[in-house]
């Protein structure tokens, strides 16, 4: 059964237990009280809790500024500091709670205190300054999963520097795009990463990335994470250390405007390049608190463990911000979920005392698939929170899940939110009671509808278009330097200024959302967004391809798989050289996007199935890749004979 038939048949309810009834923050009349305010006043709502829960250097008087809608701004008038928010406001009184717990790929375990961290932060935004980045320039990290990449994202957020992580498994092809479009002035990046016992070099990438253009780019700072060698440019590239040697450990937090830029990241959508996905600083940081508090109830004896890497918004809101804005403990994993095996997610869990753990369903199914022994072996009673991100989790995982890692006891907190949403969306509290594959409700003060093509607004049980009505704190703020693609790409409608997502989905009689899936040409190659012109120009670049069409197919532990379908300018080969042909193709892929970008299939052909008026026909292309008999009307069709080819 296909994920989406398996969540349409799905009745199942579990309410919370007593245990978490009785424990958690923010029980049902507290939350029902939050709703009720949300709903009466939405502004007010907001900026009450954006009074309470963050630390502001000058109060704002304005909650939402909608005078140039659909470019919203939130306290416009406050000033404040983000990694003051996150470190310094802890101080008087969790100044030797560990913020940090970082355990190695090699299991090396290093522990930093709000203290250590507010020092290494210091100490890297004084260097920064030191080598010439100022308020508002834009600094590129590069980096492995290590506490220097968040200290690094925190110490640029210090001096109001506005970063872009770059995931490091993204080509230096990928990585150049990003830099360029940022204009970045600093690259920081590190010799190397270490991964499931192999050394990945990261350096080699940015000193191919800045081999042309670029010039914008003074300084890269290396941090050493490995004893690889690499070369280092004279004038250009620095040693972290060396550049940090004599830095004070005292910084003045600069504070910024409440929609001063934090961060951008850069996101893959339905056409052209990744979008530099802009976020604000008040607003952002707001929500990034607000749902570590409201979906995982953080308490200060908590351990939180987010396995997302800081390259993606996940390892943004739920490892780099707001776990600390929060006070809380957050675990930083450097390596994979199978090296040494795959028990590894649960002996990390057992060794750090984990609460609460964070993860994506696409792990959780290829960790399925080694049974229910290995992680029996582990202490998992810690756990008292189980969260997932990334895509609809399908019921078999989700019962897995709660049965076998949270022992029929911990809450699955499904989050549906995405890179421009900054944080949580649609997901239950802790005492929500849950149906598995539902993200259940909107959070309060978010307003969510599904509409048909036209606009109209669907009643319950009729899938269509996700769109949020209202704005919101931590929403994207721009698409970097293309203000009309950010108004084409999220407020297509006429005459209403709604958000549209991208994904479709439905309410069920209860109000439940139920993610479908995306409705535009972006692939979510687990839980990793990916868009198919994106695959589809990056074929096309090699020498021996004319045309390519991309499309998803089901795929039992990624979600979707990358299938292509590809037109030769040259004969098509046969056997073992057809072979190396797709091997070349799958390693272009790799070389220029990254890895998680290799198609999983490739298949050859003349041509492309089209209709006469030369439009691809993706439709038939995915029933194809799904390995499915086509029952679809062809006589559209330019030539029908094409299908039999690429049916391999
Ligand atoms: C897209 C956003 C949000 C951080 C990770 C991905 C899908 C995300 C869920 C979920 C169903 C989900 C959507 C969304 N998605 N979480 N819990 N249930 N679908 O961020 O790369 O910006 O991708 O991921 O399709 O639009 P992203």
């Amino acid at each position: 059964m296909s994920n989406i038939e398996s969540i349409l048949t799905e009745t199942r309810l579990f309410q919370p237990n007593e245990k978490v009834k009785q424990t958690v923050a923010i029980d049902e009349d507290t939350l029902a009280a939050m709703r009720a305010k949300a709903e009466q006043d939405n502004v007010g709502f907001w900026s009450d809790l954006a009074k309470e829960k963050l630390s502001w250097t000058k109060p704002f008087t304005v909650g939402l500024d909608e005078s140039e809608a659909p470019f919203f701004k939130w306290f416009t008038d406050g000033e404040l500091n983000v990694s003051y928010n996150c470190i310094d406001r802890h101080l008087a009184t969790k100044s030797d709670k560990n913020a940090i717990i970082f355990e190695g790929d090699q299991g090396g375990v290093e522990t930093y205190t709000y203290k250590e961290l507010h020092d290494q932060v210091c100490r890297f935004a004084n260097t920064l300054t030191a080598q010439g980045v100022e308020k508002g320039d834009r600094v590129v990290i590069y980096m492995p999963m290590i506490p220097q990449a968040v200290f690094a994202m925190q110490a640029c957020a210090r001096i109001g520097a506005i970063h872009s992580v770059v995931f490091g498994g993204f080509s230096a092809e990928a990585l150049r795009d990003r830099i360029e479009d940022a204009g970045a002035k600093m690259v920081i990046t590190a010799n190397a990463s270490l991964r499931g016992g192999k050394t990945i070099p990261l350096k080699d990438a940015v000193d191919e990335a800045l081999e042309k253009g670029c010039d914008h780019v003074k300084k890269v700072i290396v941090y050493r994470r490995t004893d690889l060698d690499v070369p280092m440019q004279e004038g250009r590239d620095m040693d972290w250390m060396e550049a940090e040697a004599g830095m004070s450990n005292y910084h003045d937090p600069v504070p910024v405007n409440a929609e001063h830029p934090l961060f951008l990241l850069y996101t893959s959508g339905s056409t052209g390049k990744p979008k530099g996905v802009q976020h604000s600083s008040g607003g952002y940081l707001l929500n990034a608190h607000l749902t570590n508090e409201w979906m995982f109830d953080l308490k200060d004896d908590d351990v939180f463990w987010c396995t997302a890497d800081v390259g993606w918004i996940t390892g943004h809101s739920y490892v780099a911000y707001g776990p600390l804005s929060v006070g809380a403990t957050t675990v930083i994993f450097e390596g994979v979920p199978t090296y040494p095996d795959a028990g590894r997610f649960w002996q990390v869990c057992e060794d750090h005392n984990v609460t609460v753990f964070y993860t994506a369903p696409t792990a959780i199914r290829a960790l399925m698939k080694f049974g229910a022994d290995l992680p029996n072996k582990y202490d998992l009673s810690k756990l008292r929170l189980l969260g997932t991100v990334g895509e609809p989790i399908n019921p078999e995982a989700w019962m897995w899940y709660h049965d076998v890692i949270g022992r029929g006891e911990c809450p699955i907190i499904d989050t549906w939110w995405q890179t421009e949403t900054g944080a949580h969306m649609i997901a239950p509290f802790p005492v929500t009671p849950l149906k598995p594959g539902s993200c259940t409700q909107p959070l309060p003060g978010i307003d969510a509808a599904i509409l048909d093509e036209e606009g109209n607004e669907l009643g319950r049980g009729e899938g269509g278009l996700l769109v949020i009505k209202k704005p919101w704190p931590s929403m994207i703020r721009n698409v970097w330097g293309q203000p009309e693609r950010y108004k084409s790409t999220y407020f297509p409608l006429e005459n209403v200024p709604y958000y549209v997502v991208g994904d479709s989905a439905y309410q069920d009689e209860d109000g439940y959302f139920w993610i479908l899936g995306r409705v535009d040409d972006v692939l979510n190659v687990s839980g990793h967004r990916l868009g198919t012109m994106e695959i589809e120009s990056a074929l096309v670049a090699h020498e021996k391809v004319a045309e390519a069409a991309v499309v998803g197919r089901p795929h039992d532990v990624k979600g979707e798989a990358v299938a292509a379908f590809v037109v030769l300018n040259v004969d098509i080969p046969k056997g073992a050289e057809r072979d190396a042909l797709i091997q070349e193709l799958r390693n272009w892929v790799a070389k220029e996007i990254g890895p998680i970008a290799k198609p999983d299939d490739i298949r050859f052909g003349t041509n492309l199935p089209k209709t006469r008026s030369g439009k691809i026909m993706r439709r038939l292309l995915r029933t194809i890749a799904k390995g499915e008999e086509i029952t679809q009307d062809t006589s559209t069709l330019e030539d029908p004979s094409i299908l039999e080819q690429f049916q391999k």
